[in-house]
């Protein structure tokens, strides 16, 4: 019997199944179906003595099928919670052969297995935490009993994996086995046969750990807290499964953790993780990959400008392994960047973050260069000098003259047109925009910038690029600001009218924090520098003298007031102290703004605040969408989780709108856009006019 998601082999008196269903191995319906089957058999076979269960191609399994999840399928027996316990009740001894990824449904198959074995590097997990659940199929009761009560905790309520070998002094691993894990499997099992070992079921081990009441106090208290709100409510009702373990017999266990999955499937927190998880995967896909031997590998990397940008940029392919040319216009400016670079890895080095070794291994990598020359081997250069048309567009001219033809060659500009900085080379199709965020070594987002004439061979490696060093890439398409900050420029637009109408700064910001943004946009400004806003405001004042309308900000900038680095910006700041304090200054400037417009401060409420500012980053959002700029809303929330500290218990601005209801969202914008002297943007985006009149959701649209 070989069904298209198993193969079932008999080696002498040793069953063999190995799970066949790439690319994870997900335990779906047919998959759960044919293992059962494989199982009965190799029990009614009367030359089987043994039965083992392995993966296939590096992965035994990465757990239930999450596309199934919602759908009848998750429910259709046997489910995954069934063909354990009849895993666990085979007469015959069932060995699981680890090798690869083992992660949550599939770790708790091979919980249910009465051995296992497991390469030394083979990843054992439960993340489904980082889903919104628990694991639903016995692994808060199984675990504990073969790990322990302290390491079932930490694995479950981190979600992190562990190597095997970390594991060989617990219950869960028999024996770590180099070379190939299906003869170490047959091996093992021959062993157990000729032993005439009994089989054990890891459900009637009992759990007897004197300090348990102290584990679980110690992990309620951890699963309370903790940055990321969205792991919470799964935290806690992991501590309750577990408790259970402890203290009640494994059936009610059993029955107590069911109970809490399918409650969290059901939760606001879980459905937000799950559309994450499937965005994060889609958004950096080509719809229309080239073929992969089409596309160069992206190995030797130049960098134009060692400021801000160019020096985080560089440590980001520094630590992924790839040799970088450093390039600027003179000495100083170069030493002052190689230094900054430096000094990052001696601090890494100082605080135990790497070895001193690799951090000059990773040094060794630099080359600090002045002449274009140096850039001739480069296979990508990316260009991050001064946010000017003209300069950039004359450095794309010298990056033209120096690279090899099939360089590619790309700008970090934050706003400017990629098109017209492709123009000023004789290779339009090998440029494009890579947009990193500041901090460039740590912020994960990339924006890929998609130009009109960008190839699709160009996006492709580069997109290949950006997984080699551990960045989410999205595309985008051409814009002023391409998702971000175009979204940004409207949300910030929005807080600033906030505190015209007569919020304070802090108002606002408190407002926004407490809906679970990382930072509120005063503070974000005050961080940035009202410099970088001012410029952009100058900027569009000289291409479209008509757009320009008085800022508060202005006078901020206009009296030295720009933010943290000089002390004083929306708030005061004391020397080496981030902390925001009161402005009494940035305080009058605001009601001399009110009374020079003639506004008459009104009380606003948080809701307010609130709606106003995350309903402008979703109608930008819609027009991004319906633009093209931006091919799916799950890219738009990539940007905004990632780049912009946008809570993932929401799972991102445009799925935050599609759960509260497009019409709500569509009926509010309105009205603010009825208003007497709104500005044009409020009115509701076409696409998100059609989406709430037809009762449809952004996540439907194009998916
Ligand atoms: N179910 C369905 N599809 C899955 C999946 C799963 N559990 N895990 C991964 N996939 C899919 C991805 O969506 C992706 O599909 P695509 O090619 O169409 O985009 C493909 O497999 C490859 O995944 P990645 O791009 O993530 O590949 P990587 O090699 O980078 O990572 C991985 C592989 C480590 C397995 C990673 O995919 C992962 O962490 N998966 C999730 C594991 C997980 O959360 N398991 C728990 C599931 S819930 C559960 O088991 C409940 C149980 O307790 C009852
Ligand atoms: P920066 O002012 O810190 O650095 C720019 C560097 O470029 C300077 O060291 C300067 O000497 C060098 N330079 C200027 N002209 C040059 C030339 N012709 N040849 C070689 N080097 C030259 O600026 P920053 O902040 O690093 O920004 C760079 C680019 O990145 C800009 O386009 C900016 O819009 C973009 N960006 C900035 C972000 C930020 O938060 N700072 C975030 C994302 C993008």
């Amino acid at each position: 019997m070989n069904d298209p998601t198993l193969c079932y082999e008999e080696h002498g008196e040793i069953a063999l199944i190995r799970l066949c269903r790439p690319p994870v191995n997900s335990l779906g319906h047919a998959l759960r179906a044919a293992l059962l089957d494989a199982v009965d058999r190799a029990n009614r076979q009367d030359t089987v003595q043994a039965i083992v269960i392995t993966g296939s191609a590096g992965m035994f399994s990465a757990g239930a099928d999450i596309s199934e999840f919602g759908t009848p399928k998750a429910a259709r027996e046997p489910r995954l919670g069934r063909l354990i316990l009849a895993l666990e009740d085979s007469l015959k001894p069932v060995i699981a052969a680890i090798s690869g990824t083992c992660l949550g449904g599939g770790l708790e198959l091979a919980l249910g297995a009465h051995f296992r074995i497991a390469a030394p590097d083979a990843r054992i997990g439960l993340p489904e935490v980082k889903l919104g659940l628990i694991p639903g199929a016995g692994g808060t009761q199984r675990l504990p009993r073969l790990a322990g009560l302290e390491r079932a905790l930490n694995m479950i309520l981190s979600g992190n994996d562990v190597p095997a070998e970390q594991l060989q002094d617990t219950g869960l691993i028999d024996a770590v086995a180099g070379g190939d894990i299906v003869h170490a499997g047959i091996g093992f099992a021959r062993r157990i046969v000729a032993e005439n070992m009994p089989v054990r079921k890891t459900r009637d081990l009992a759990i007897s750990d004197p300090a348990a009441e102290a584990f679980l106090g110690y992990a309620r208290t951890a699963a309370a807290t903790g940055k990321d709100k969205a792991l919470l409510p799964a935290r806690q009702k992991c501590v309750e499964a577990i408790s259970a373990a402890v203290g009640l017999p494994f059936e009610q266990g059993i029955a107590l953790e069911r109970e809490k999955f399918h409650l969290l499937m059901q939760s606001g927190e879980a459905r937000a993780l799950r559309y994450i998880f499937k965005a994060e995967r889609a958004a950096g896909k080509l719809d229309d990959p080239p073929s992969s031997d089409a596309v160069h590998p992206v190995s030797n990397i130049g960098i134009v400008g060692a400021g801000t940008m160019g020096t985080g940029i560089a440590i980001s392919f520094l630590d992924g392994g790839m040799p970088v040319t450093l390039l600027e216009m003179d000495q100083t400016a170069l030493d002052r960047g190689v230094i900054r670079i430096r000094k990052h890895y001696e601090l890494a080095a100082k605080k135990g973050k790497l070895s001193a070794a690799s951090a000059a291994q990773r040094l060794s990598l630099l080359t600090p260069a002045l002449d274009y020359a140096s850039l001739s081997a480069a296979d990508l250069v990316i260009e991050a000098v001064f946010e000017d048309m003209d300069v950039k567009k004359q450095v794309f001219r010298q990056l033209d003259q120096a690279c090899k033809p099939e360089a590619i060659l790309a700008t970090n500009t934050s706003y400017l047109d990629v098109d017209r900085i492709a123009q000023a080379t004789r290779r339009p199709s090998n440029v494009l925009g890579l947009h990193f965020f500041s901090p460039a070594n740590i912020m994960r987002l990339l924006e890929v910038v998609r130009g009109e004439a960008s190839s699709r061979k160009t996006l492709a490696a580069c997109l290949a690029m950006a997984r080699r060093i551990g960045k989410k890439a999205v595309l985008a398409g051409v814009c002023d600001g391409f998702i971000g900050n175009r979204m940004l420029a409207r949300y910030s637009a929005a807080a600033h009218q906030l505190v015209a109408e007569g919020a304070t700064p802090r108002q606002v910001d408190s407002s926004l924090t407490g809906f679970g943004l990382a930072m509120g946009p005063f503070q974000m400004s005050d961080l940035a520098g009202l410099d970088i806003g001012y410029a952009a405001r100058m900027r569009r004042k000289n291409e479209n003298p008509g757009s320009w309308r008085p800022h508060i900000a202005d006078e901020l900038v206009a009296r030295g007031h720009l933010g943290q680095k000089t002390g004083s910006g929306w708030y005061r700041y004391e020397e080496g102290d981030r902390a925001p304090k009161p402005f009494p200054l940035a305080d009058e400037i605001i009601d001399e703004y009110r009374s020079s417009q003639g506004i008459v401060p009104r009380k606003i409420s948080q809701t307010e605040i609130v709606e106003r500012c995350i309903y402008a980053l979703v109608n930008e959002g819609a027009r991004i969408l319906e633009e093209g700029i931006a091919a799916r809303a799950g890219d738009i929330d990539v940007v905004y989780l990632n780049g912009y500290g946008f809570p993932r218990r929401f799972g991102g601005p445009m799925f935050y709108a599609d759960e509260v209801g497009l019409k709500h969202v569509h009926d509010t914008l309105h009205a603010y856009a009825s208003a007497p002297g709104a500005e044009d943007w409020w009115r509701p985006a076409p696409l998100l006019r059609s989406l709430a009149a037809s009762g449809a959701t952004f996540e439907e649209w194009k998916n």
